[in-house]
């Protein structure tokens, strides 16, 4: 993929927080969700590749946008990509006005990425320093005393991320048990994963049942920084089971490492925040203008950049629901 490609996926996410961030805290997740994927969408017609979504809002017949098959360019553009979107990664978090929220996209070559149903998987997550040490299929204690091991640090002083879920009553018990620190999170286990891959972030580990289609996009994301996740599908009922059948997986049982996940050498992936977090800061408003904070990564390279935009939102009107906004902003 064209380097040149990087900042144009990042005007996607761009668009995409700058259109949900208006909709924070107002207690209306679809409607911050819905301007999300209408911006993503206008600026995905403005860049020239041949794209097909296969991590999206949805199967056709329930997304107008944005759905799984959807083309994106022009067919003659090129070697064909697929683009994995997440318009908004932690819609509760937008509508409730809490931090960690953010617009999301990794796309790739033909065969990048698992095309997972939209049920559960069960995941562990490390970064780059503790690749290669966790098992999905050990112990929380055998996993913890290992990555502490490779970290240098005593098994008391990891901080594992965990979804507050009932689910996770007996991960969340076991880990205490071991002695680790936990943080809960009420959503948003992209931000969990992407946080274990930066050195700084306080976070060493990721482990619990999220979304599937997060956990493909936090492999894209640890792919690019050199960290690891393995998986696997937890099917809510039959017919999530029937849904995997249809995307051609075989086995439901089967372990997913980073690579099975997100394969290849040439996935980019574009981060914006929509509310504050400890990786990016939230969309912020300053007279005329809105600044974005984004990070753009590639597996190639595992370069990892940050961008700040300041954008003159006179000039951007396209991305804002109308009303949302007070008349300085319009
Ligand atoms: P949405 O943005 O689709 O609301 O997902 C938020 C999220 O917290 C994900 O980060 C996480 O993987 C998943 O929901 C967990 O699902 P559930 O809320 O059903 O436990």
């Amino acid at each position: 993929m064209q380097r040149e490609l990087t900042l144009e996926f990042v005007r996607v996410t761009e668009a995409a927080a700058l259109a949900a961030a208006p909709w924070m805290g107002k207690g209306r997740k679809k409607s911050a969700d819905k301007a999300a994927v209408d911006a993503m969408r206008k600026v995905f017609d403005t860049i020239t590749i041949n794209g097909v979504v296969v991590i999206g809002e949805g199967e056709k017949d329930e997304a107008p946008r944005l759905y799984i098959g959807e083309r994106i360019g022009d067919q003659d553009a090129g070697e064909e990509l697929e683009i994995a979107v997440d318009p908004v990664e932690g819609t509760s978090l937008v509508a409730r006005g809490l931090p960690h929220s953010l617009a999301i996209i990794a796309v790739g070559k033909k065969g990048s990425f698992l095309q997972a149903p939209d049920t559960y998987m069960e995941k562990i997550a490390v970064g780059p320093a503790a690749k290669g040490k966790i098992n999905l299929d050990a112990t929380v204690e055998d996993n913890l005393r290992a990555v502490a091991d490779s970290l240098n640090k005593s098994v008391k002083d990891l901080t594992v991320i965990v979804l507050d879920r009932p689910r996770h009553q007996n991960l969340i018990s076991d880990i205490r048990n071991v002695g680790a620190r936990i943080k809960l999170i009420s959503d948003g286990d992209v931000a969990g994963g992407i946080a274990t891959g930066r050195e700084n972030s306080g976070v060493d580990l990721l482990m619990g049942i999220g979304g599937a289609t997060e956990g493909v996009l936090t492999a894209a994301a640890l792919k690019c920084m050199g960290g690891e996740i393995q998986a696997r599908l937890k099917c809510r009922n039959k017919a999530d089971e029937e849904k995997a059948f249809e995307l051609g997986i075989k086995d439901l049982d089967r372990l997913y490492t980073t690579d099975d996940l997100a394969f290849g050498d040439d996935i980019i992936l574009a981060v914006t925040g929509i509310t504050d977090g400890e990786l990016l800061k939230g969309v912020r408003y300053t007279w005329n203008y809105a600044e974005t904070n984004s990070l753009v990564m590639r597996s190639s390279t595992n370069t990892i950049r940050f961008i700040d935009t300041e954008h003159n939102i006179m000039n951007k009107p396209d991305y804002f629901p109308k009303g949302i906004l007070s008349p300085n902003f319009r």
